[in-house]
């Protein structure tokens, strides 16, 4: 049953969500009703607005320019029928191999892989490098704890502050594992520095850092915080690109600044140069820790092997993930010395983080993206593909709004519901992912040529031609 029609004492979870309060609640939809409304308000003084009562999505916009936001969700209203938890929204397909940028069914249809597993097959499918690697790996030892010398892990690290601002890299298993460990080093770094009371963080509306309490808590998204509690707290979040915000946010107990150069699940929105560098800026002067999320914008997908080299500024501190591995599950957090002065002995860990068989692949991916002109070819191609989209939104500029993105992490912004144009996309042999403000995602492998980006053109124009996607 939808939220909202039929019987006002259905039970909801709803959380509201704003600056400078979050608070949840468990209540009746007449009751929530009743919070939103004018005598509400009137007694309360609180900004909200009696768009509230729209609820069909879900999420209640609340005076938005205040950032004020209440989602309400029904317990009970998705029943557990299968062995697996059901948490995804999954596509009724599977796939048998991968090989390049193609995955197959078992049936032998073919896709072209625009999705990338979320941007994580950075090097396409059943890449000979890596599988060589892995075989490797295999044959020798897969785990054995942080307790031990990890070789293959000494390796990656020194090749990844060789290459970066860093000097020094935590391995994990996830993006979320990767932002985690920034997270706790900033505060670190503060308790390090006999501030403790310094803990908290300036991160972006839009944002996505991952799943795990803190992460939910960064992103800030009350569609992902609901029903979870209390989110942690110590964050602010003010708008993405607005430099005076960021400076008006900074308090007595401010540590940090966390963002995303592109935002990838926000919409493929790219952070503008000139504020990056104004974060550096405020960062120096302020004392904090400025770090950026490149779990899906870094290794190479923008064409440099930082996202974060285009705008010519230096983080303290970076969350690495996705494509490192290339498709097994590897995270990273570099900082400086200065930066990871707190992360001592015993601070931190993981028991598979940076573990022989990850590594070995990880070191694997490494050796083809800082090849010679390995990521000048992914500026070309990434031009390429992002003046025939161009080209497209102008011959259909009714239904596309906007091309988006830097490199091969690149965007449509369209009018309609994004979610169901990647389904048709899908249905003509095309995988893309959607991401929020409508837009549908591209993030193809790195090692696509004209070839492949003439194919998804094809698949793209023929949806659109179609008006039928
Ligand atoms: C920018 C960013 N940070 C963090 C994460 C979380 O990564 P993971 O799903 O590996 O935990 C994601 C995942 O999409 C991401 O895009």
């Amino acid at each position: 049953m939808p939220l909202g029609s039929g019987d006002d004492s259905w039970p909801v979870s709803a959380i509201h969500y704003g600056s400078p309060v979050i608070f949840t609640a468990k209540l009746t939809w007449r009751e929530l009703k009743e919070w939103y409304s004018p005598a509400y308000r009137e007694q309360h003084g609180t900004p909200l607005t009696r768009r509230a009562a729209h609820t069909d999505n879900r999420v209640l916009p609340m005076g938005r320019r205040c950032g004020h936001q209440l989602y309400a969700s029904a317990p009970g209203g998705n029943p557990v029928t299968s062995a697996l938890m059901p948490t995804y929204v999954r596509a009724d397909l599977a796939f048998e191999r991968g090989d390049g940028a193609y995955l197959f069914t078992a049936d032998g249809h073919r896709y072209l892989d625009f999705a990338s597993g979320i941007g994580v097959t950075l090097l396409g499918h059943n890449h000979p490098q890596l599988v060589a690697a892995l075989k490797n790996q295999a044959d020798r030892i897969w785990h054995c704890s942080n307790v031990f010398q990890i070789p293959e892990q000494q390796r990656l690290a020194e090749r990844l502050v060789a290459r970066s601002f860093a000097d020094t890299v935590f391995f994990c298993n996830s993006g979320a594992e990767a932002v985690e460990c920034a997270i706790k080093l900033v505060r670190k770094f503060s308790d390090h520095a006999g501030a403790p009371q310094r803990t908290r963080i300036i991160a972006f509306e839009g944002a996505f850092h991952g799943r795990t309490l803190a992460t939910i808590a960064t992103g800030g998204q009350a569609k992902h915080l609901a029903g979870f509690g209390p989110p942690v707290p110590g964050f602010d979040h003010v708008p993405f690109g607005n430099i005076d915000a960021v400076a008006k946010a900074i308090g007595d107990e401010t540590a940090g600044i966390l963002i995303e150069p592109i935002q990838g699940e926000g919409g493929v929105r790219s952070a503008d140069p000139a504020f990056l560098r104004d974060l550096r800026d405020l960062a120096d002067t302020h004392g904090l820790l400025l770090v950026f999320d490149e779990v899906q914008c870094g290794m190479g997908r923008t064409g440099h092997f930082f996202a974060h080299e285009r705008a010519g500024v230096v983080p303290d501190v970076l969350a690495l993930a996705k494509g490192l591995g290339g498709g097994v599950p590897v995270g990273a957090c570099l900082a400086t010395r200065t930066a990871a002065a707190g992360m001592t002995p015993g601070s931190h860990g993981s028991t598979f983080g940076g573990n022989p068989l990850a590594m070995a692949v990880a070191n694997a991916v490494l050796d083809v993206v800082l090849e010679d002109e390995f990521v000048d070819r992914v500026r070309v191609t990434s031009a390429l593909l992002h003046d025939r989209l161009v080209e497209l939104s102008r011959r259909f500029n009714e239904p596309i709004v906007e091309v988006r993105g830097v490199g091969l992490m690149l965007g449509l912004r369209i009018r309609g519901d994004s979610r169901e144009m990647v389904a048709g996309l899908r249905k003509r042999g095309l995988l893309t992912v959607a991401a929020a403000e409508n837009v549908i995602r591209l993030l193809p492998p790195l090692i696509i040529d004209e070839s492949h980006v003439n194919e998804a053109m094809t698949v793209l124009e023929d949806a659109f031609r179609s008006g039928r996607l």
